[in-house]
């Protein structure tokens, strides 16, 4: 599904040359679910910007189901990001004075899908998220776990190949981010490829592989543990 190649991606800042990526390779499997974890400043925003050919990396190969997007001009990578990308934020970044389902329906206005459609699919997903009921109301009228739940429908409304996912709970109380890691999961389940970088630990031992970052490289890559129910010895 996805595959890095010895990829670096360096910011000059005045004399410095901070390597947020030093040279990564990694491969993602389709249906897959990881975890990315490690200290603040390791690169792993970075690593999700330049794996979702948000960002340009400095050097190096990325391939997206088999084709190498890392040659793709700065068109060919928006139409890709649309198409096959999901991407979700810590901040939902969602548009301030827009209704939810207008939020949701925005990618698909970029996709030349009729009106009546994109109205239709966007109320569709927010059903799915459990927001049939607050499709009028703009990101201010909801609270924090449901913005996100807007910023997931958006996500997915293309019906993307693979999620990528930035500390999606990490402005939520613990209630909510259990609601938005329940959806990932189920998500998951589908066949959904996700990605997600976390702080948390209870939040990266729901993805199956956890890889952990330092100082721009991946430094451990492992199943995560099965939490083991209790075996009865009587
Ligand atoms: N646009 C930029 N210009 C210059 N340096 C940058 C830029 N973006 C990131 N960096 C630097 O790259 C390194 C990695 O940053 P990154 O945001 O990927 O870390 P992170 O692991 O996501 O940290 P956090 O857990 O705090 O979110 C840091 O040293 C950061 O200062
Ligand atoms: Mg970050």
């Amino acid at each position: 599904m996805l595959k890095l190649l010895n990829v670096s991606k360096h910011y000059q800042l005045g004399n410095n040359l901070i390597k947020a990526l030093n040279n990564v390779s990694v491969e993602v499997k389709e249906g897959e679910f990881v975890s990315i974890m490690g200290p603040s400043g390791s690169g792993k925003s970075t690593f999700l910007q330049v794996a979702s050919i948000l960002a340009e990396p400095t050097s190096g190969q990325i391939f997206l189901k088999e084709k190498e997007v890392s040659l793709y001009n700065e068109i060919e990578r928006a139409k890709l990001r649309n198409k096959e990308i999901g991407f979700i934020f810590q901040s939902f970044n969602l548009l301030a004075r827009t209704s939810a389902i207008d939020n949701v329906a925005l990618p698909l206005v970029y996709s030349g899908v009729k009106h009546s459609e994109q109205v239709s699919r966007a109320k569709e997903i927010l059903e799915k998220v459990g927001l049939g009921d607050r499709l009028d109301n703009t990101p201010a009228q909801l609270s924090g776990g449901q913005q996100q739940r807007v910023a997931i429908a958006r996500a997915l409304i293309n019906d993307p190949s693979i999620i990528f996912a930035d500390e999606p709970t990490g402005n939520l109380d613990s209630k909510s981010g259990d609601e938005i890691m329940n959806i990932l999961l189920k998500l998951h389940k589908e066949g959904k490829t996700i990605v997600m970088v976390t702080h948390e630990e209870d939040i990266a031992r729901f993805a199956k592989r956890q890889i952990i970052f330092r100082d721009g490289q991946i430094i451990k890559d492992f199943k995560t543990k099965k939490v083991r129910t209790k075996q009865k010895n009587k």
